[in-house]
């Protein structure tokens, strides 16, 4: 295999457009990817020759959506390298988490705890204070080191025989750092707990193999996987997922309903209450699909020297700070900066007017901006189909911004 960006670039029609009268230079995937006509292809074959609801019909329509949808749960099932009975279909990544809490967190005990840490995104955050409001677990949060990762020398001291679940981040969405997952498993092994990985930002970056990781959840979010949104997935161990009560009650998730008691269907219908996002399960199936098509190593090796790129540039312009990792060593193409003196959102506008759009603000992200002591970052995002030319736009945006806005 191959990586031949142009045709891969031809693959998603959004690109070609012009914005403030330059060509588009789309840096915000770690907000949301762009889908390739692979998945817009999968999605229409369905609304226009299968459209109907799953699982509850006899005629050929509501065959083909099953299939269909089934068939996307395979393919979700072989990019992570588990088997599709463990796989269940949620609205997003966000979702996924709350699902976790709720039905995993209900078997949880006051005085339980769950460890995160200062890195994490708000919907690892959140979904934890609405159990601890609930049923009077802790929350402990492992801080982070100076470069932005999560600072795994806390473990031994953080974690304790309470300790019954870690949830953390695979790779940051602000600084890129990615997770030593082995250091993580074995410290938690130790005491017991189980291992939650929110991988949000990891997913976009390739095919996994959730058995070698040795952990217990993950969940991802469809649009940022080149898919639709609406849709994420929860990964979960068979028995876990077995022990687990459902989060949300109604058709399709039971096994049999009468006023006096009603018993639950079992996994992965267990957790999909009422019609699922049938079409955008189905894009994702097909981005699943396509991604696994893509020739990794290529196109890692593409992106991190876009990411080498871009920092280098972003070095060279007096009174920006990079937040994460300086090297290429453990770390995904996500760069956050701050322009000394400039606020965020003011960067992010000079860069629209170039045709570039990136994110700007706190990234979901508080407890770490305060870490940092920043309201906010601006950050690049890249995907596969990114090329020299929306760093060297996005270069000379922030070049720009520093010039008229200082
Ligand atoms: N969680 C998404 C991000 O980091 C929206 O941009």
């Amino acid at each position: 295999m191959s990586f031949d960006l142009a045709a891969l670039r031809a693959q998603f029609p959004i690109l070609s457009q012009v914005v403030n009268g330059n060509p588009l230079h789309y840096l915000d995937n770690g907000a949301s990817a762009q889908t390739p006509l692979a998945v817009l292809d999968a999605v229409r074959t369905y609304e226009t020759t299968g459209r109907a609801n799953v699982v509850r019909g006899v005629h050929m329509l509501a065959e083909r959506a099953t299939e269909a949808y089934e068939g996307a749960r395979a393919e979700v099932a072989a990019f992570l390298g588990v088997v599709p009975s463990e796989i269940i279909f949620t609205g997003g990544c966000t979702a996924a988490i709350n699902l976790v809490a709720y039905s995993y967190g209900s078997l949880l005990k006051p005085g339980d705890r769950i460890l995160l840490s200062t890195l994490e995104h708000h919907s690892n955050i959140v979904p934890w204070q609405l159990l601890r409001s609930r049923s009077g677990i802790e929350i402990d949060a492992l801080p982070v080191t100076d470069e932005g990762r999560i600072d795994l020398s806390a473990l031994p001291r953080m974690l304790t025989p309470r300790t019954k679940l870690v949830s953390l981040v695979h790779v940051s969405n602000v600084t890129g750092a990615s997770l030593d997952v082995k250091t993580v498993v074995a410290a938690a092994r130790s005491v017991g707990a189980k291992i939650m990985l929110d991988g949000a930002q990891r997913a976009p970056h390739g095919p996994l193999d959730l058995p070698s990781l040795d952990i217990d959840f993950y969940v991802f979010a469809g649009h940022k996987v080149f898919g639709p949104n609406g849709v994420g997935v929860l990964w979960a161990r068979p028995e876990l997922l077995e022990a687990m009560p459902p989060f949300h009650g109604g058709g399709s998730m039971i096994g049999r309903v009468t006023f006096a008691e009603t018993t639950w269907a079992p996994p992965p219908r267990r957790f999909e209450a009422g019609t699922p996002p049938i079409g955008q399960a189905i894009g994702l199936g097909a981005a699943c699909k396509w991604m696994r098509g893509l020739d990794w190593m290529a196109v890692h090796a593409h992106e991190m020297a876009l990411t080498q790129r871009a920092m280098d540039g972003l070095q060279g312009i007096a009174g920006t700070r990079i937040l994460g990792p300086s090297s290429l060593q453990d770390r995904y193409p996500v760069v956050s900066f701050a322009l000394e003196g400039v606020h965020t959102h003011d960067v992010a506008q000079v860069l629209d007017s170039f045709g570039v759009a990136v994110r700007a603000g706190h990234h979901c992200a508080q407890p770490l901006m305060d870490h940092f002591d920043l309201a906010g970052t601006t950050r690049v995002s890249i995907a596969p189909y990114n090329d020299n030319g929306d760093i060297d736009a996005m270069l000379a945006g922030v070049e720009h911004a520093a010039k008229i806005l200082r």
